[in-house]
């Protein structure tokens, strides 16, 4: 993944500073950390990457969705229209703040797509979780459009899309608020950590609070201020946001790398009949940490994947292999084994979740195959992987009659 295989100096660098004075914690002793404040430093170059008016570091992407829903008045009762193809965190944020998930269909994109929106709409309808996945963006011109004409909340998810945009926008603010994850697996990494952005001030002061127990940090003053609402903790320790600064710096050059990588790879693939690959709203904003191959349909992906096996190559099958990224391999939400253990008669949950026909989603991810780019390769290395993906495929088309 992009960002760990830049690991080095800068960030040994940015670490040792707080190392130096031992303050590990983001808030107050102006004296003891000597000028360092890494998280601050770290919220300044997330605002530099998105254009964000307010960036808040929090312990990780999954938090930095919940504040972004509780922030943005999501709770108890709410309907949610969620995507079925996601991280697990998307969905347990929204339970988290009570609300009950709605799944709507995605599309090519891989994203929600307006017209799935539309159809699960219903009166109690309080919001979407938007999630741009495998480094992409969502089809934001129609979504925009039900969002204004139903008077919704939105709320991105970002967590895997970091430096990707659509139309000149940052993923992420084109709602109330959007998220990003700085885990391990993505384009910059902070160990753990997540960064919750929005252009609205009364926004970013309320999730602000929620991720730390409800402190508000006016006057640089934690402890002694008001606390005006009940939260919980989130905060992002100094040493993560430490990495995450060195990593976040990085992330123009690797996404330029990147995207001359994934441009090889389609001129390459698309010579292959039968290979397609997922939508790019705006192919201009691609984060491009991903190529996304579509196959002619699950079949053939099916026995792509086992040829990329066999070849030692790999890819992601959302379908097929465990990623736990599509609604099939979610039991656990479907028997509504959530934190709260709230059962199906108190929580209202607004669809048959056992039964819930996606025929388009089902569709899509079954022939989707994934591939993390890295930005450590030459070109040599991505014209010979490339070759080696479209043998594989072309062993596993369909022999026409
Ligand atoms: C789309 C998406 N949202 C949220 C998350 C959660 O992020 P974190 O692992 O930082 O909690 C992830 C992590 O993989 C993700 O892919």
């Amino acid at each position: 993944m992009p960002g760990t295989e830049l690991f080095g100096s800068e960030e040994r660098k940015e670490i040792n500073d707080v190392l130096e004075t031992g303050m590990l914690f983001r808030y107050n002793h102006d004296q003891q950390r000597n000028g360092i404040w890494k998280a601050r430093e770290f919220e300044t170059e997330v605002k530099k990457i998105t254009g964000a008016n307010y960036a808040l570091a929090v312990s990780n992407g999954s938090a930095a969705i919940a504040i972004a829903l509780a922030s943005a008045g999501i709770g108890a009762g709410d309907e949610v229209i969620c995507p079925p193809f996601t991280f697990i965190a998307s969905i347990e944020a929204v339970l988290f703040v009570g609300a009950k998930p709605v799944f709507a269909e995605i599309d090519e994109t891989l994203c929600l797509s307006a017209e799935g929106i539309r159809k699960v709409l219903t009166p109690k309808t309080k919001g979407i979780c938007l999630v741009h996945m495998c480094g992409t963006m969502a089809e934001m011109d129609g979504i925009m459009e039900v969002v204004k004409e139903h008077n919704l909340i939105l709320v991105e998810d970002a967590g895997q899309a970091f430096g990707a945009s659509y139309k000149g926008t940052s993923v992420g603010l084109f709602g109330k608020s959007g998220s990003f994850s700085f885990d391990f697996f993505k384009i910059a990494t902070a160990g753990e950590g997540g960064v919750f952005i929005t252009n609205d001030e009364s926004t970013y002061i309320l999730a602000d609070a929620y991720s730390d127990h409800g402190h508000s940090h006016v006057g640089n003053n934690r402890g002694m201020e008001p606390h005006p609402v009940l939260g919980f903790n989130y905060r992002i320790s100094e040493l993560h946001a430490a990495v995450g600064l060195a990593q976040t710096r990085k992330v123009p050059h690797i996404r330029e790398v990147n995207r001359k990588y994934k441009k090889m790879f389609i001129d390459i693939l698309s010579k292959t009949e039968g290979i397609s690959f997922a939508r790019l709203a705006d192919p201009a904003g691609d984060s491009a940490t991903f190529l996304n191959l579509l196959l002619p349909d699950t079949e053939t992906a099916k026995r792509t994947v086992d040829e990329l096996n066999k070849a030692g190559i790999g890819g992601f099958n959302y379908w097929y292999t465990n990623m736990y990224h599509f609604i099939n391999q979610w039991d656990h939400l479907k028997k509504l084994n959530t934190v709260s253990k709230l059962p199906v008669e108190v929580l209202g949950v607004p669809q048959d979740y056992l039964n819930l026909d996606l025929p388009k989603s089902q569709e899509v991810i079954g022939r989707l195959i994934s591939f993390g780019i890295r930005c450590t390769w030459t070109e040599e290395d991505v014209t010979a992987l490339a070759n080696n993906i479209a043998a594989c495929a072309r062993k596993a088309m369909p022999v026409m009659a």
